[in-house]
Formats: structure tokens, C-alpha cells, sequence
């Protein structure tokens, strides 16, 4: 199938390049900005993507300088245009006011901006800039402050701005209009994916294992093995991290795979943990340790391992060479990444985003509840049970006098727990502010914004409950006991709310309170695909009437997550 290549230099954006290409029905995927031309030769067209170096900066990444010479065409965003001006013998210079935002380019009459009016809204992002064309280019965009905003030559193009966000409103309209330029067929499709898939999976003469946790991903990784005619194992391992009742209905909805009880395995190597990132690589090991010696018991010993990625768990894990960590997703511990390494592991859907993943499975004909499950993380309960190495009673932060102003009218005080948020493209693990007090979500979404006006948390949660705060820590890991607490709240909430229209409601424990020493966060969002979300606004009020019951299971306190990604992820850890 006819394809254009991006190759990715790094920037926070160009995961998304490959998915606006394939909304216009063309086949896009992304490879390291690094992959010499020899490998690019197939494509139709490449688009080298942004990043976040400098092009002369020693160490920034480099395409192979052959790639000007394959007889396509080629379009630079950003870091791309700046690369394209650097080796074609143009020249790149520190801007002296560096733009960030919305601009307003004047537009050229040209193929590439055809259908555009004379002025465009675009989104800027960028420090350097090009001061000089290379020869055999011309100037076909400007901005106030960035005189060479795109360039052109008969076959390569550079844009300083980016066409791949909401924010440039007729973006899609520019990458159209490159994509009519490659000649390239548009012929992706769900359906033609699944049949190019079927095809390439088809002649693998290997077998195949693959761990199936019952979620989304794996579900439809596995159903797209079988529907290949693949050889495959299926096997289901708990690990003692999974919600209520969920082995029993994973093997009901899958009885020919296998099931291995991993339970006590997995909290035995939890028991004193209680760094989030020391978590989930403990969690990731085990999980290649568990798979390896089932693998050898089922006599598979030598099948290729199959993982149900996707795109998301790559971007967050630093899995592109120049993206920045923000969590390490299960899948990609660096046991795993050996495997990758060696070549041992497949993964079919690994350039898909969960939308996708779900269309997929519909086309698969699964059915539509296991489809819209809400997606549940690989590390599973873990990152929804905060653990804490130590006792802590009267924390008081040093902003809490700012906060409380910021708040007003509503109160609020900065908790002692901490999060994993996202901000400016890298992780953060910060302070929860929790505010408190009668509201509506109008007050509430004002409030929401507060991480932008203080760096020291990077969330914000409504007290649900009445009363004050309480807000001594105290010393707990993963126990059996706090885990069966949290999967009957889970069960509880998520059963009150399962006619509600949510992506994903994550409920998480947390070592703070009174009595009981123990409280419950409420996180009900709603995504796309899971890079971005917002947080679910449901009824104040029946928020309220949950948050006594699950007060009456032994919980001090119910917080309600009120906190967008970005600043904040999704899940706590
Ligand atoms: P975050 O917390 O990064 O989550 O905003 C985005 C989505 O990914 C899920 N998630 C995971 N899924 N392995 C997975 O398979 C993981 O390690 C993992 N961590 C987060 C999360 O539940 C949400 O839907």
C-alpha cells in the first residue's frame, strides 16, 4: 500500500502527524529521524517532524543527509524546515524573539497552500529560524516575527509553523495538499488495515504468545492473531493487581486461553515499594519473568511474545529515541525493551491510538461491550493504591497561605501525597491542592486552573465529602487488605455510574486521613485518545450521596479529581 513516512526528530507533536495523515485516508508511519534513505525508499513522501533541539546543537538528531536526494517529496514542520534549510546550504540562526503561539502568516500563492486565504491563523512553537533559503527555494509564507515561515522548492517544503495541531485551523487543508502532491493513493482505512495486518501476520511462520489481561488492547491484538490464522497461546496471568471478579469474566468471555494465578508472586515483590516508577518496573519484570516460565511450562519456549501497545504507552515510555519520559508504561520496562531488542516480540497495533484500537475490534466483530470497556492500565491496581514509606502528621506546605488566597472563596490547603502530572512535555511529581467548601462546577472548573498559577501542584481535587481535609500520612504499601478496600470501592462507584457517558473512571487510595488512615480519590475523564482528557463533570450531588457510602467501607475522606491532562495524567502514578 502506497505510504508516506514521517520521521520523528523528537517533538511533542509528531505522533500526531501519522494520525492526521490517516483521518485524510493515507497509510502513515512514523520512524526514527535517524532511519537511513536506503529504508525510506518505498514511501511516497516523507514529512520530517519538529523537535525539541537545535539543528546545530551538538548531539541533535540527524536524518541521513540521502534522504534530499530520493526523488519525492518532502515536507520539514518546524524542526523539519530547519533541517532542510541546514543541509540543503541555507541557513538557520538563534531567533532573537522566539514565538510561541498563534501567529498570522501571509500567504503565497503556491500547491502547497492552495485553497487557503491570503492570511492564515497558524501555531508557532519554536526558538531558532531559518534566515536564509537554500538555493533553488522560495519564500511562500511570512509572520510578523518569522520571515521564512515556509519555504518551497519543486518537490521540498518547509514549514516553521505546525499544520498538525487544532490550532492552525487549516492545517489538515495544507497537509491535504501535500499528500495530493506525492501522488499517493489514499487507501488506508480501518478495512484495509485489518487486511494488510491479516496478510503480513499471515505468513509469519512463528508461533505466538501472547499475554491477553482482558482489556481492550490485548483483547483485540488477540482476536487479530486468530483472525490471521496465527498459531497462538492466549494466557491471562493475575497479578493479583486486577479489579473485582475480573479473572473470572476474562476467562468466561476467553475460555480456551490459559490462566496462570501470579498473585502472590507479584505482591511479594511489591511489598515494601512505594516509588510509583520502582513500581511499575517491578510489575514489567515480573510480567516478562511470569510470561518466560509459563512459556517453558506450556512448552512454547522460543514462540514469539505478542503485546497489545499502543501508541501511547510508547510516546510516555520515552519510547521514541528524543521523547521525554513521563511514565514507563508496562510493556516497556527495559526487560522488555531487551526482547525488543532480540527480536522476540511482536506488536500488530502498536501504531494505533485506543479510538482506533476500539474501531479495529468493532471490524473484528467483538463485541460492542468488551470494545467500550474502559481502558485499565497494564500495572493495573498498583498505580491506583499510593503507598507511603513513612508517617507524616501536620504537614503544612509553604503555599498553603497562597493557595488559600488563589482558592477564595473556596478553602483550600496543599495535601502531603504526590502525582504524576505532564507539563511541558515532561513529568512532573508534585503536590495535590484540595479545595473545599459548598460549589457548583462553575466555581469548580475556575479552580481547575490552578497548577498554571502555582508550580509547587500539579492537580487539584474537591472535598466530597463533609467535614475537613485529613490530611495525616501514614506508612502503607500494597496489602491484600488495602486492595480488596479499593476494589469494592471501584466496584461500587464504577456500577453507580455505568450508564453515565465516561471514558475511563480510575479510583485510587490513598494513605491520608483520620481513623482510618485511608481515602478515596474519584477520577472520571473524559479522552479521545488518552494523550489529552478532561475530568468528567458529574452530579455534585450524587457525588456526595457515593462519597457516604463509601465512607461507611472504612474511608475517611472522598476527593473528587478536578485537574485536565495536561497538568495531570490520567491515572495518579
Ligand atoms: P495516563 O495516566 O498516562 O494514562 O494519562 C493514559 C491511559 O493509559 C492507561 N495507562 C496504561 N495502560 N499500561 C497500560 O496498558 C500502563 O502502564 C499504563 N499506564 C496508564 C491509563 O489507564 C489511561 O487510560
Amino acid at each position: 500500500m502506497d505510504r508516506i513516512l514521517v520521521l520523528d526528530f523528537g517533538g511533542q507533536y509528531a505522533h500526531l502527524i501519522a494520525n492526521r495523515l490517516r483521518r485524510l485516508k493515507v497509510l502513515a508511519e512514523i520512524v526514527p529521524g535517524e532511519t537511513k534513505a536506503e529504508k525510506l525508499a518505498g514511501a511516497k513522501g516523507l514529512i520530517l517532524s519538529g523537535g525539541p533541539a537545535s539543528v546545530y546543537e551538538e548531539g541533535s538528531p540527524q536524518p541521513d543527509p540521502a534522504i534530499f536526494e530520493l526523488k519525492m517529496p518532502i515536507l520539514g514542520l518546524c524542526y523539519g524546515h530547519q533541517l532542510i534549510a541546514k543541509y540543503l546550504k541555507g541557513k538557520v540562526t538563534p531567533g532573537s524573539r522566539k514565538e510561541y503561539g498563534k501567529a498570522e502568516l501571509k500567504v503565497n500563492d503556491c500547491t502547497l497552500f492552495e485553497d487557503l486565504s491570503d492570511t492564515e491563523q497558524v501555531w508557532m512553537s519554536h526558538g531558532d529560524l531559518v534566515e536564509e533559503v537554500p538555493e533553488g527555494f522560495e519564500i511562500i509564507g511570512s509572520t510578523e516575527d518569522c520571515k521564512i515561515a515556509a519555504m518551497a522548492s519543486d518537490r521540498i517544503f518547509g514549514l516553521q509553523f505546525h499544520p498538525e495541531v487544532t490550532h492552525t485551523p487549516n492545517g489538515m487543508k495544507i497537509l491535504d495538499n501535500f499528500i495530493r502532491m506525492t501522488g499517493c493513493r489514499r487507501e488506508w482505512s480501518m478495512h484495509s488495515f485489518l487486511k494488510e495486518k491479516i496478510h503480513e501476520l499471515s505468513r509469519m511462520e512463528d508461533d505466538i504468545f501472547l499475554l491477553v489481561s482482558g482489556g481492550v488492547d490485548s483483547t483485540v491484538c488477540y482476536a487479530l492473531l486468530k483472525k490471521a490464522g496465527c498459531t497462538v497461546k492466549g494466557l491471562h496471568i493475575d497479578n493479583g493487581l486486577l479489579r473485582m471478579d475480573e479473572s473470572k469474566e476474562v476467562l468466561k468471555a476467553m475460555p480456551e486461553i490459559d490462566f496462570f494465578d501470579a498473585s502472590e508472586d507479584f505482591l511479594e515483590a511489591l511489598k515494601d515499594v512505594a516509588n510509583p516508577e520502582e513500581k511499575r518496573r517491578i510489575i514489567g519484570d515480573k510480567f516478562v519473568h511470569v510470561a518466560e516460565k509459563a512459556m517453558k511450562d506450556m512448552n512454547a519456549d522460543g514462540w514469539l511474545l505478542a503485546q497489545g501497545t499502543i501508541y501511547p504507552d510508547t510516546i510516555e515510555s520515552r519510547g521514541t529515541s528524543h521523547s521525554a519520559l513521563i511514565k514507563t508504561h508496562h510493556n516497556r520496562v527495559p526487560l522488555m525493551q531487551e526482547l525488543i531488542r532480540q527480536g522476540k516480540v511482536i506488536e500488530p497495533i502498536s501504531q494505533l491510538y485506543k479510538d482506533e484500537v476500539r474501531e479495529l475490534g468493532l471490524k473484528l466483530g467483538l463485541p460492542h461491550s468488551m470494545v467500550w470497556r474502559h481502558p485499565f492500565p497494564g500495572p493495573g491496581l498498583a498505580v491506583r493504591c499510593l503507598c507511603s514509606g513513612h508517617e507524616l502528621e501536620g504537614f503544612k506546605h509553604e503555599d498553603n497561605a497562597l493557595i488559600s488566597r488563589l482558592a477564595a472563596p473556596l478553602k483550600a490547603v496543599i495535601a502531603p501525597v504526590s502525582s504524576v502530572g505532564v507539563q511541558g512535555d515532561a513529568r512532573t511529581y508534585r503536590h495535590p491542592a484540595i479545595v473545599y467548601g459548598k460549589a457548583d462546577w462553575e466555581a469548580l472548573d475556575s479552580i481547575s486552573h490552578l497548577p498554571n498559577k502555582l508550580g509547587s501542584i500539579n492537580r487539584v481535587m474537591y472535598m466530597v465529602s463533609d467535614g475537613e481535609p485529613q490530611l495525616d500520612l501514614h506508612r502503607a504499601f500494597i496489602t491484600k487488605k488495602r486492595l480488596s478496600l479499593l476494589r469494592k470501592v471501584d466496584k461500587f462507584v464504577n456500577s453507580n455510574v455505568k450508564d453515565k457517558d465516561i471514558w475511563q473512571f480510575p479510583v485510587i487510595l490513598i494513605p491520608m486521613g483520620g481513623d482510618y488512615g485511608e481515602s478515596i480519590i474519584l477520577r472520571p475523564v473524559m479522552s479521545r485518545e488518552a494523550m489529552t482528557a478532561t475530568y468528567a463533570k458529574l452530579p455534585l450531588e450524587d457525588m456526595r450521596r457515593l462519597a457516604k457510602e463509601i465512607q461507611a467501607m472504612g474511608v475517611d475522606c472522598v476527593y473528587y479529581d478536578i485537574t485536565t491532562k495536561p497538568p495531570g495524567t490520567i491515572e495518579w502514578e
